[in-house]
């Protein structure tokens, strides 16, 4: 039977199921508890149980000594409740919160999306996990100093691999790498979560997001955590690419539309030959959004893609009655990859 937890001061209340531990039901639902290893060794996911009772297994956590269970403090990546609780324990409310880290991590797996984007994924060590806000990035960090940014395509709540989108830059130095020699189980070092582009929870307007080719990853995240969360809040993702092809995702974008009666999609291409059966918007991607958004004075703007498209975007936007502090951006720069 699940269990009902209570968590202050946010007062948001949530239910345990009987094999999940407090921290895992609230990745679950959306909550952003804080934590680091989720195995009980680093005491980032350290909170007081206020009341009820948790049970750890045969096994006193390490990172909680008898002296902080006497004091009422509970490690709730470990804490599996055995009653309804009331715990305290702050929660993550912005990118400030969270520690930034410099890890190893293994790709585990690398699968072709399209003919130029490759799904990397990352497998950190057993110690460790990576806390970040849906819609961040990380860094891999080269041999010779420079690094590469990508977002986190997967929720918080699904970590056990890091989800990257890798666009093939042509003579790209750490892509084309990713596309030609790059084997599964190649080690990398990474930095992060890094960034401010994250969904802004406190608001309750509508939401327009558009993101240009490889830009949709960020959103993949964005999108998860609010379904996983069951936010009501209005969302119309805006997709710009070339050509069909590079609309990677579409299929499984066209399924939320069906299963979340919040959601809408359109997808904008900019290159479809006229012969191409193509049976949705041409041209540019926020051209797109303003034809259907003209006024954009009570909307929540989000935005990721290629400096261009952002640039262009940032403009007309402005003239359209977005408010500057209603939009929130990132700019890929692919450029680099070939420095
Ligand atoms: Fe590290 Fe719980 S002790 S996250």
């Amino acid at each position: 039977m699940p269990y009902t937890v209570k968590i202050m001061p946010s007062g948001h209340q949530m239910e345990v199921d009987d094999d999940e531990t407090v921290l895992e039901a609230a990745l679950r639902q959306g909550i952003a508890l804080p934590y680091g290893c989720r195995n009980g060794g680093c005491g980032s996911c350290m909170g007081t149980l206020v009341e009820g009772e948790v049970d750890y297994g045969p096994m006193r956590p390490r990172a909680l000594s008898e002296a902080d269970e006497a004091e009422g403090k509970a490690l709730f990546c470990q804490a599996y409740p055995i009653s309804d609780l009331v715990i305290e324990v702050p929660e993550i409310g912005a990118a400030k919160d969270i520690v930034i880290k410099t890890l190893p991590a293994r790709v585990v797996e690398l699968k072709r999306l399209n003919h130029d984007v490759m799904e990397m994924r990352l497998k950190l060590p057993a110690s460790e996990r990576l806390q970040f806000l849906a819609g961040q990035y990380i860094d891999i960090l080269l041999k010779d100093g420079r690094r590469r940014s990508f977002s986190l395509a997967n929720p918080p709540h699904r970590d056990e691999t890091l989800e990257l989108h890798i666009r093939h830059v042509p003579g790209g130095f750490f892509t084309t790498q990713v596309f030609e020699s790059m084997k599964p189980k190649a080690l990398v070092r990474i930095e992060g979560p890094l960034g401010s582009f994250f969904l802004r929870e406190d608001s309750d307007r509508p939401i327009l997001m558009m993101a240009g080719g490889t830009g949709f990853a960020p959103f993949q995240a964005m999108f998860e955590h609010v379904f996983a969360e069951n936010l009501d809040r209005p969302i119309h993702l805006f997709w710009g690419a070339r050509r069909p092809e590079d609309l990677y995702h579409d299929a499984k974008v066209r399924r939320w539309c069906e299963e979340h009666a919040n959601f809408s999609y359109t997808a904008v291409l900019s290159e479809a030959e006229e012969d191409v059966d193509w049976k949705g918007e041409r041209g540019w991607v926020h051209e797109s959004l303003l034809r259907a958004y003209p006024d954009l004075g009570a909307y929540d703007v989000y935005m990721a893609g290629p400096p261009a498209m952002i640039e262009a975007a940032k403009k007309a936007f402005a003239e359209h009655g977005l408010a500057p502090d209603r939009l929130f951006f990132d700019s890929f720069e692919y450029a680099d990859d070939s420095q």
